[in-house]
């Protein structure tokens, strides 16, 4: 089982990890962005681990949702409603609950990645945070398919995520800012879905 401390434990984890990776994600996104990445999302999740902090929530949705709304307050630009849609939708299927399955581990990010999808209106390929999440949750599904418990079913996560993420490099981008540069957009990494890829190996790390 996957416990309150454990999700919050993932959320306060991914403020080091991503001003560890601020200049990082902050280079990829000025090759065919506005150069923001990397500040929006250490930013955003320096003010979740703060909010955890202030306001300990009850259940695991309660925990999700503040995440959610911490993130669109504070990350804003594309990525920030995207991965504020991604929690609020996956902090859904987990209100009330102090503890949660692999299989509720599967349906949340099923959810979020689906709150993603409507909200941003990319399909795999366009080169965005989905050409990292939609590979992790078929893994995800996968793995969980053939028996996985919570630890098998984060290492495919991250693992399709990582993948996901390379692959984006010689793509095209059809969406956001990257999709102005038309054909100069290939050869480089989307930052969103480096992003993601790191909030899937963090979850790896802390939610086993
Ligand atoms: N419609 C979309 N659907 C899914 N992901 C998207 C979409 N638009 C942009 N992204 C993701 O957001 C990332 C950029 O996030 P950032 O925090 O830099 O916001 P931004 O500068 O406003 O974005 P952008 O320049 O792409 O409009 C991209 O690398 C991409 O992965
Ligand atoms: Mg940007």
């Amino acid at each position: 089982m996957i416990s309150l401390a454990q999700i919050c434990t993932w959320a306060t984890t991914l403020r080091t990890v991503f001003i560890d990776n601020r200049e990082y994600l902050t280079e990829l996104d000025s090759a065919i962005g506005d150069a923001d990445h990397g500040i929006n999302m250490a930013r955003g999740f320096t003010a979740v681990a703060t909010a955890l902090e202030d306001d300990v929530p009850g259940d695991i949705g309660a925990a999700l949702k503040i995440i959610s709304m911490t993130l669109i307050k504070n990350v804003g630009g594309a990525s920030g409603p995207l991965y504020g849609t991604f929690f609020l939708k996956a902090s859904l299927p987990c209100m009330g609950r102090d503890a949660i399955g692999v299989d509720d581990l599967v349906l949340l990010v099923r959810e979020g990645v689906k709150g993603i999808r409507q909200r941003g209106k990319a399909v795999p390929g366009d080169k965005t945070m989905v050409d990292a999440w939609e590979p992790a949750l078929a893994a995800m599904t996968d793995a969980r398919s053939r028996g996985g418990d919570i630890e098998a079913v984060l290492i495919a996560a991250a693992r399709a995520a990582a993948e996901g993420r390379d692959a984006t490099i010689p793509m095209l981008a059809r969406k956001g800012r990257a999709s102005y540069l038309g054909e100069r957009s290939r050869g480089h990494q989307d930052p969103g879905a480096t992003s993601t890829a790191l909030i899937l190996a963090t979850a790896r790390d802390t939610l086993v």
